[in-house]
């Protein structure tokens, strides 16, 4: 089904990882919060990474490098690209926006339900932006064939892989032939590739450098767990790369940041054990999820799980009782293109992963008596 959003129409953007509202609506709890709300790296960051925000600590009274030119090098390396295809943002919601003002789109496509910034986005610069439902039926996988089409000459779509909140992948061959429709029709794609760290394979980095109508958005705060300290780049042809990195303030990324991103990005073997822990303990929870009655998770290629509750109940009420074990999911009530009853959870380290399936069983056997 195809909907408009009204033009100009202001929209706010609820997310995870907000602890602080969580508090505010549920009340103090004690100790730490385990936050499955935000989608975060749940393991301990190199020592290297602690070594370099020290170091960087004595450079806080100079300007860091407008154009993050060391972080730049090491990621045109690590994935073969030339260096002005590349733009380093505060993070990849920051390059989101800017990428749009550089792109001053005539039109807009999304996708729903997936992030909400890409009609935020959209809408700041005052474009009828056309919504395409993806259907649970289908795994909320992307529709076959025409999709993509209803984006006029001079639009932009906005596409997420894998989605957010459904954790669907779609394959990069299918991606590749939609680059090439858009082309034809003078149409250009925003590929949000946040979470794609788990599925590697399928991204669209490597092309996005020589195609004129395809940006890939990469986060660092997800996978190298920079949440707090802001951290993503874009890949793209080097002439719009050069027009994002003019729009919005000189000095966008902090001296602390590229630092971080500095270690981070170079450390194979950090991104390798990573990987590897990360999926062990997504199936993990992913078997104990689905054995737990009254709720359904979907498959995911990503580190978090959309979950259906299956039985009567509200996901608000579920949430106060999760809450208090100290546990934090991210309420999905009212997320555009979602029914109710949906939330969505992060697949932390074991420990915690037991927790949140111990206390599930518990909130769900105690919503049914
Ligand atoms: C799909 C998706 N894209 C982009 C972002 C923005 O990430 P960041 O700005 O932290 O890199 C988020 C944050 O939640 C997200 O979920």
């Amino acid at each position: 089904m195809a909907l408009e959003l009204e033009k100009g129409k202001p929209l706010s953007v609820p997310h995870g990882g907000n602890s602080r509202e969580a508090v505010e609506r549920f009340g103090a709890v004690l100790g730490r919060i385990i936050d499955f709300s935000s989608n975060v790296n749940p393991f301990p960051l190199p020592a290297a990474v602690q070594r370099a925000l020290r170091s960087a600590f004595k450079r806080l009274n100079v300007y860091p490098d407008r154009e993050s030119y060391g972080l730049k090098k090491i990621l045109a390396e690590r994935w073969g690209l030339p260096i002005h295809s590349i733009v380093v943002g505060n993070g990849s919601a920051d390059l989101l926006y800017r990428a749009v003002y550089a792109l001053r789109p005539k039109n807009g496509l999304i996708f729903q339900p997936s992030f909400g910034e890409y009609a935020k986005a959209l809408s700041e610069v005052g474009v009828k932006i056309k919504v395409l439902r993806l259907d649970p039926v289908r795994g909320f996988s992307l529709p076959k064939g025409k999709g993509f089409e209803r984006v006029g000459k001079g639009g932009v779509v906005f596409f997420c892989n894998p989605n957010n909140p459904t954790g669907c992948l779609t394959p990069k061959k299918v991606l590749e032939g939609v680059v090439r429709r858009l082309r034809e029709k003078g149409a250009f794609l925003i590929m949000d590739e946040a979470f794609i760290d788990l599925a590697e394979e399928e991204s669209l980095i490597s092309q996005a450098a020589y195609e004129e109508n395809l940006l890939v958005l990469r986060s660092l705060t997800k996978f190298y767990g920079l949440a707090g300290l802001r951290l993503g780049y874009a890949v793209g042809h080097p002439v719009l790369i050069r027009r994002i990195q003019e729009i919005g303030q000189p000095w966008p990324v902090n001296v602390l940041a590229q630092a971080a991103g500095e270690v981070l990005v170079g450390n194979e073997t950090f991104r390798r054990k990573t990987c590897e822990r990360w999926l062990r303990e997504k199936e993990d929870l992913y078997r104990h999820l689905c054995q737990i009655p009254g709720i359904q998770p979907f498959p995911s290629s990503a580190p978090f799980f959309l979950v259906r509750l299956t039985e009567k109940g509200s996901v608000e009420s579920l949430q106060r009782r999760l809450w208090k074990d100290r546990l934090l999911i991210r309420d999905l009530s009212g997320f555009p293109g979602l029914e109710e009853g949906h939330f969505r959870v992060a697949v932390r380290n074991r420990r915690e992963n037991r927790l949140l399936v111990r206390s599930l069983k518990k909130a769900l056997a105690e919503e049914e008596s």
